[in-house]
């Protein structure tokens, strides 16, 4: 009884995940160091090598200075008890869309660390002119990398309006949840937003050890099963893009 492809997928990229809770009493995710590591632990061995820690950020209930202090303790505490037999973590912000984001001066610093990747969580409610223009400015005024989180989340917001076709005009990156690319959640939108290059990057979001629990490589295998292993190549190269690391042509 042999092993076959499937059972070992050649990975021609380390791969990341672009949207986690990760980081220890940040918010809503991890409750403690231990439960850090557990969820780190599972990453690694289902495959991740590369974690972006993008705890939510609220501009308008909290300084970005205060945010900033809070994950560099978080961060550190954790670093403590991380060695190279778990992924790389690398600091990040789940960015809350508010009033007058687009003209906050110090947003830059809530990037991607060393990037000017912005993950960006927009208003779960019908987006106005006001929205995309915002979003607009920090791509062209600002020159931010912007990263729609869990775009397929606001959708249903959408109906009836032309939002999501003019947001996806402006030069941003979509990201979905794992979950969403999982048969019973209606994956098949979001599997061809994929297979049109018009989804980009994968994020697990998890935020726990049970109901949101760390499941990059389930929705990767369904990526892998419906589109191939070229599709995983792109999502992969471009997180590796998006982080600053270098990437081969
Ligand atoms: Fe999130």
């Amino acid at each position: 009884m042999g092993h076959t492809k499937e059972d070992y997928p050649v990975k021609r990229y380390p791969v990341v995940d672009f949207h986690t809770h990760v980081l220890p009493k940040m918010d809503d995710g991890s409750r403690s160091a231990e439960m850090s590591l557990e969820m780190l632990r599972r990453m690694k061995d289902s495959g991740t090598d590369i974690v972006v820690a993008t705890s939510h950020y609220y501009g308008q209930k909290e300084s970005l200075e205060s945010f900033l202090h809070r994950r560099g303790a978080s961060l550190s505490r954790l670093r403590e008890e991380l060695d190279d037999t778990y992924p790389v973590v690398i600091p990040g912000a789940e960015v809350a869309f508010h009033f007058g984001i687009e003209k906050q001066k110090d947003l830059d610093q809530a990037c991607i660390e060393g990037t000017r990747t912005l993950l960006l969580e927009m208003p779960f409610a019908p987006w106005s002119d006001y929205e995309l223009n915002a979003v607009a400015s920090l791509c062209y005024d600002k020159k931010l990398t912007v990263v729609l989180a869990h775009y397929e989340r606001f959708v249903g917001f959408q109906k009836g309006n032309d939002m999501l076709e003019r947001i996806l005009k402006l030069p941003v990156f979509v990201q979905i949840n794992a979950e969403s690319l999982l048969p019973f959640f209606g994956s098949k939108p979001w599997i061809r937003m994929f297979d049109e290059h018009r989804a980009h990057l994968l994020g697990s979001d998890s935020h726990n050890l049970t109901s949101r629990a760390p499941n990059l490589d389930k929705a990767r295998a369904v990526l892998r099963k419906k589109l191939g292993d070229d599709a995983l190549d792109r999502i992969d190269s471009c997180a590796l893009k998006l982080i600053g690391a270098e990437v081969d042509a």
